[in-house]
């Protein structure tokens, strides 16, 4: 890969454009304070990550002034829906 094959930029709204390959892969800051974007905490969830308190741990998301803690808690909560239910949680009728 070449310096013209992935190269990062900004638009005026804060959102950062990722451009790879010459697709474009689009993030949003959601921790301000420590700059998070939506993609870093998307992948510390899954890499296990499970609780607020975790992705507080590893990538410092509310830990200043707490304006993000909404907007993980969304994408926490986004990624519970998404993960498959165990057949083990399935209560089968008496
Ligand atoms: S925006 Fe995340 S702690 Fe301030």
């Amino acid at each position: 890969m070449n310096s013209n094959d992935c190269y990062l930029t900004s638009c005026s709204e804060g959102i950062n454009i990722l451009y790879v390959l010459g697709m474009e892969i689009k993030s949003m800051y959601i921790c301000i304070c420590r700059a998070v974007t939506d993609k870093d905490i998307r992948a510390a969830l899954e890499e296990g990550a499970c609780t607020m308190r975790e992705l507080r741990q590893r990538l410092g998301v509310c830990s200043d002034c707490g304006k993000c803690g909404p907007h993980a808690r969304k994408l926490l909560i986004e990624h519970r829906e998404l993960q498959p239910v165990s057949i083990d949680l399935i209560v089968q009728p008496a």
